[in-house]
């Protein structure tokens, strides 16, 4: 075999590089875009003749390149964006790699014209295929108009794999819909043959005063931004939501359950201003809708982070569409938790039959059942049975396991009801410890007992915190425990929230505490222990999180540590109780931080996967 290893010719090489950038024409569009916005345009007008690989042009009115300055931005790694790797650390612009320009002009016919704001004129420069092949002056005012005709004219191959150019045009409009929804204050206009595919004009964004958040713009441009692409009727249905946390933003229009799309489609996602494709923020997203949709529905939403520079690798792929983070499970949580508290108060569509067979649950209409052929829980009820009614034996948590929640999650213990009285309610199981199984009218639900748990203490600790104080169970014998400093200046500051909870605690002085009595439920066997978690559970919330809802975050911490957890073996009337309490909450779908609680497996779907059709 004899080998041998040549230099490719430069042109050669740098069309093959091109390909690596300019994947497609609509990513020509897309990096030309890019670099007007970085010119700090104000106004982006697109032309499209026939199809984007057969011309098209950008005009901005943005900075313009120094005539001297023109046939150096078409040499690669050419840019006045960074100058050194570290710049990559404070990046504030779209682009970066010099190649964009470079990687067009070597598959195309460009025409650059430019005029700087000081200059007397403008002048062109006429690139074909890579080389020069035309300079001058022209006339333009201040901003620079890029046009790009016979994209793949010397790349056969790649011209072979074009998407259909209606296809190329639409993902063109919603380029423009992306970026218009990262920079309202720039007015974006399109036209294809001279007729007008869209006009959105430039906002006078009110977050762009310095002494908000740095210059950016905010949700109300957002929201107004959105209502030119989309519509008002449709804007004015968007949930805003807004988090923040070590030194990252999140704001979001969220679409309403019944606006989830089947594909990711609907969704926007831009971290600094830049439009961006990504799995983790997509699953977080998804992650605060729970239940609120089914599997396979995905919601419409636009998400705005902002992360420190430093913080983000931009540079994973040369078309900068795909980014990563430093701090991926912080920005997961962020957004999942910034999204589902938007979305907390809508129910989900499906609810568990409540009261029996008087009140059809909303989905019966779905269900093809016969009638009395499934057994279903008897929910709506507050009031768990005592353990002594409980059916004996049942499930894999049959009597005899000791148990951490016993009795403890029956937290009222009032009259039990007539025995008999009703219809049988069906045996529940506990699977793994973990889960429960319940069996619904129409298939199945499948309960997650620590998640349900933090559900039903969280609303029984917002409730409590404002203002039906909680009962307190007091000890037979008061425990003394030691804290921390800080641990101890914060049972000062938390004393009336604690105290609302159910705490009664008596601080005799730096650093113990006498605990008196704790919350009546409390399922923790160890009250001194608790209320260290709890403590430090806030203060860690509190220094993380800059909305500083003291209430919300002593009841979600609160919530958090004293539930039953993941192993925690329960009995019939513990599940039940469980149960029962989970679907009496105002959210039963979903714990504090937007986790989903239960899952429903419905009995079509398994009629259909055992072949029962
Ligand atoms: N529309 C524009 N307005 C002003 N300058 C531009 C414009 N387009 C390109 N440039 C200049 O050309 C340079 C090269 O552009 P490009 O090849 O896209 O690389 P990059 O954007 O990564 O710097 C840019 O750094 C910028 O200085
Ligand atoms: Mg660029």
């Amino acid at each position: 075999m004899t080998r041998s290893i040549r230099r490719l010719a430069p042109e050669t090489a740098s069309r093959i590089a091109a390909g690596e950038v300019i994947e497609r024409p609509l990513s020509a569009l897309k990096e030309i875009l890019e670099n007007a916005l970085d010119a700090g345009a104000r106004s982006i007008a697109v032309q499209v003749e026939r199809s984007l690989d057969h011309a098209f042009q950008v005009a901005d009115d943005g900075t313009g390149i120094a005539a001297g300055d023109l046939e150096l931005a078409l040499e690669r790694h050419a840019t006045s964006k960074i100058a050194t790797l570290e710049d990559l650390d404070r990046l504030g612009s779209l682009g970066f790699r010099g190649e964009a320009l470079p990687s067009i002009a070597a598959v195309s016919r460009l025409r650059i014209t430019s005029r700087r704001r000081e200059a007397d004129g403008a002048s062109f420069v006429l690139v074909e295929g890579g080389r020069a092949v035309e300079r001058g002056a022209s006339a333009r005012a201040p901003g620079t108009t890029v046009e790009v005709a016979d994209l793949f004219f010397n790349t056969p191959a790649r011209r072979k794999f074009l998407h259909s150019p209606a296809g190329e045009l639409r993902a063109a409009l919603r380029l423009l819909e992306c970026y218009a929804l990262a920079y309202p204050e720039v007015g974006f206009r399109m036209t294809v043959d001279g007729r007008e595919r869209l006009s959105w004009p430039a906002l006078p964004v009110s977050g762009l005063a310095p002494e908000d958040h740095g210059g950016a713009p905010g949700l109300h441009d957002y929201r107004e931004r959105a209502s030119a692409l989309w519509g008002a009727r449709h804007a004015a249905q968007l949930l805003d939501a807004l988090g923040e946390r070590d030194g990252m933003r999140i704001e979001a229009l969220l679409g309403l359950p019944e606006h989830a799309r089947a594909t990711r489609e609907g969704q926007v996602f831009i971290v600094n201003r830049r439009w961006i494709q990504s799995p983790p923020l997509s699953q977080a997203l998804r992650r605060a809708y729970g239940n609120l949709l089914p599997g396979g529905r995905f919601p419409a939403s636009t998400l705005w982070l902002t992360v420190p520079p430093a913080r983000l690798d931009v540079n994973v792929h040369p078309t900068k569409r795909e980014v990563r983070f430093a701090d991926e499970s912080a920005v997961f949580t962020l957004v999942a938790g910034a999204c589902a508290k938007s979305l907390a108060h809508i129910h989900p569509p499906l609810t568990v039959v409540r009261g029996g067979a008087a009140t059809e649950p909303r989905w019966a209409d779905r269900v093809q059942e016969r009638a009395g052929e499934q057994p279903y829980l008897r929910l709506g009820s507050l009031r768990p049975e005592p353990p002594g009614l409980a059916s004996p034996g049942g499930g894999p948590a049959g009597p005899g396991v000791s148990s951490p929640g016993a009795g403890i999650l029956a937290g009222d213990r009032s009259e039990p009801e007539a025995a008999g009285a009703g219809p049988r309610e069906p045996e529940l199981w506990q699977l793994h410890r973990t889960y429960i199984l319940a069996p619904v009218r129409g298939g199945l639900v499948i309960v997650d007992q620590h998640a349900a748990h933090e559900r039903i203490l969280y609303e029984d600790a917002r409730a409590r915190l404002e203002g039906a104080r909680g009962s307190a169970q007091q000890l037979l014998f008061p425990a003394v425990i030691d804290l921390s400093r800080s641990q101890f200046d914060l049972v000062l500051e938390l004393g009336q929230w604690l105290n609302q909870l159910g705490w009664d605690l008596a601080p005799l002085g730096p650093p113990s505490v006498v605990i008196h009595g704790v919350p009546s439920d409390l399922t923790r066997e160890n009250p001194g222990r608790f209320l260290q978690d709890l403590l430090d559970e806030v203060s860690e919330s509190t220094a993380r999180e800059s909305d500083t809802d003291v209430a919300e975050i002593v009841a979600r911490s609160y919530a958090c540590h004293a539930a039953i957890k993941a192993g925690d073996p329960l009995s019939q009337p513990e599940m039940r109780a469980l149960i029962d309490r989970l679907f009496a909450t105002s959210r039963p779908h979903g714990d504090p931080h937007g986790r989903v609680t239960y899952v429903r497996l419905d009995l079509d779907e398994l009629n259909k996967r055992f072949g029962r059709t």
